[in-house]
């Protein structure tokens, strides 16, 4: 082995194939079939056609990723795959492959956690995390507040998370409401530039002072966002998307940056990481680096093309795990759709 393992990344809990290649921090390849368009007419993924999609773009986006990196699969020194959470029959075909790989190249499998790898994929981006640092996990089936001891090494503890809908299916169910394309987010994103944030007073779940500190609710404000959009139907006025979608996006972003910004003081740590599809949010990004510098927090957020499922995300995660010296998975690795939070290797 070189000096620094050369890691094999894929990512399948979703409707993206991800293959990504690491070598120590540095990122040299970033692979994603997506299977998204296959799933818009839907509005929201079909598990079985995420599956079988993974499958037809599975041995293309390897060889590419491995094109891409100008490595040989041979080079690889480990192969790292998300084993969850997720769809479970779209988790089993990258792990089934993962495995493949694993035993045909003869080097070790790391089964690794999707959650935890969208927060280390940011030291491809910005050199290694701080530690401990707080992190804000915001995806399409998660949000949560975490305390992250070291990225591939201790427990990570989950300080709060949401008791309804995640940050990201609150972005997909209002866009789907307003008529918006599947996935919501960049759509919502892109009209609320045109839109006033404080069109709407959308209301801040559990914030009141007697709501756990960390935890989330987001979908009392899907409702308040039908109930209001319903109402100027109703009464036949034009619905004003753009300050609906401003007004929605301020009122996520508000209570994720307070909560989190919260968490990284009380916890008397000094970096924020955040990380998931939502962190690819323009506003997020700009509130959160807002109330970051008035706190004397540092930010620290990877770029957008990041932040969605990736395949570089699971590489960089496998090897922080073999940089530590984390034992390898069984080759009898399940996939599991429901694995905790707290479990970065399986
Ligand atoms: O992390 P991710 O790619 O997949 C999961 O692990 O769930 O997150 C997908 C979620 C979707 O709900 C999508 O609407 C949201 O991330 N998303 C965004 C943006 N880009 C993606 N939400 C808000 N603003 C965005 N720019
Ligand atoms: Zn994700």
């Amino acid at each position: 082995m070189s000096s620094e393992p050369l890691v094999l990344g894929i990512e399948t809990s979703c409707d993206e194939t991800g293959v990504g290649i690491v070598r120590g921090t540095t990122l040299l390849a970033d692979a994603v079939a997506s299977s998204v368009d296959e799933h818009a007419r839907f509005g929201g993924v079909v598990p079985e056609v995420a599956s079988r999609a993974h499958l037809q773009a599975m041995v293309p986006t390897i060889s590419r990723a491995l094109s891409d990196a100008g490595v040989a699969a041979d080079d690889v020194d480990a192969v790292a795959v998300t084993a969850g959470p997720g769809l479970s029959g779209a988790l089993l075909v990258g792990v089934a492959a993962a495995k493949a790989y694993s035993v045909a190249l003869g080097k070790p499998l790391y089964g690794v956690n999707h959650l935890s790898a969208h927060v280390a994929v940011d030291l491809l981006e910005h050199g290694p995390l701080a530690e401990p640092c707080v992190a804000l996990l915001v995806s399409g089936g998660h949000s949560s507040v975490l305390l992250v001891p070291r990225i591939g090494g201790e427990q990570i503890t989950e300080l709060g998370a949401t008791v309804d809908d995640a940050a990201g299916e609150a972005y997909d169910k209002v866009a789907r409401l307003l008529g918006l394309p599947f996935p919501g987010g960049p759509p919502i994103d892109r009209l609320a530039r045109d839109g006033d944030p404080a069109a709407i007073a959308f209301p801040r779940g559990m914030t009141g002072a007697h709501d756990p500190p960390f935890a989330f609710s987001f979908s009392g404000l899907k409702t308040a966002v039908a109930r209001w959009v319903e109402a100027r139907q109703r009464a036949g006025e034009a619905v004003p998307v753009a300050d609906v979608a401003a007004s929605f996006q301020e009122a996520v972003a508000d209570v994720l940056t307070a909560k989190a910004i919260r968490a990284a003081r009380e916890q008397g740590v000094g970096h924020l990481v955040i990380g998931g599809g939502v962190a690819a949010n323009s506003r997020l990004r700009a509130l959160a680096q807002e109330r970051c510098d008035a706190a004397g927090l540092r930010l620290r957020v990877p770029r957008p093309g990041l932040c969605t499922d990736n395949g570089a995300m699971v590489a960089a995660l496998g090897a922080q795990l073999v940089a530590h010296g984390a034992a390898p998975s069984a080759l009898d690795l399940p996939a599991d759709s429901a694995l905790p939070i707290t479990d970065v290797l399986v």
